[in-house]
């Protein structure tokens, strides 16, 4: 195991089954993994800081050495100001990867000592995306085994009664029968 505080920031809104499996993982290699929800996103969310931290807390109730935090301003200084010497960030396709290189070199350039470390998550949720849950849900669409369920509690309460979350229905087709020659 790392020794050491790593942080994890994102904007998580809302957590997804992708974030809680690369939480998971990095709090099986670093001694502290700190969750750290951005405060001032420019974009208007779709739950509040609170809520994000408080789903964020459930989710990892489990896991002693997480703890969910929540910060404003350049991730450096924040990551400076609780000792943190790593950042984790997943990587789920090709397409994150220039995002994540440009902000890796640009955290990098802001504070040389800070490593970032980035984690695959599991496969089956390499299409995951907060914005796409969101999309699905405020669409009407399912998002069972896409987030936990307590967050797609909170998605039914938010979005209710506009929301339905029952499994994709399977319409019969009924079999043809033979044509008689
Ligand atoms: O989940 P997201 O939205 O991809 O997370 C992006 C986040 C919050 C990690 C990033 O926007 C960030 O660190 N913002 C804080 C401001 C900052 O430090 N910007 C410079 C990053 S290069």
């Amino acid at each position: 195991m790392n020794k050491g505080i790593a942080i994890y920031p994102g904007s998580f809104d809302p957590p997804t089954n992708g974030h809680l499996d690369l939480i998971q993982r990095g709090a099986k290699i670093f001694e502290e993994l700190v969750v750290a929800i951005l405060r001032n996103s420019e974009k208007s969310p779709m739950f509040s800081v609170a809520e994000r931290a408080e789903m964020l807390r459930q989710l990892t109730a489990d896991l002693s050495n997480v703890r969910i935090d929540t910060f404003d301003g350049l991730m450096v200084e924040y990551a400076k100001s609780i000792g943190a010497t790593c950042v984790l960030r997943g990587i789920r396709a090709i397409s994150d990867y220039e995002y994540e290189l440009q902000m890796a070199l640009m955290n990098r350039k802001l504070e040389p000592t800070l490593e970032t470390v980035f984690m695959m998550p599991a496969d089956k949720y390499s299409y995951v995306s907060s914005r796409l849950v969101r999309e699905v849900a405020q669409a009407g669409g399912p998002v069972k085994g896409l987030v936990p369920e307590v967050v797609e509690q909170k998605l039914r309460e938010k979005l209710d009664p506009a929301y339905k979350l029952q499994e994709p229905t399977l319409i019969e087709v009924p079999k043809r029968r033979k044509r008689k020659a």
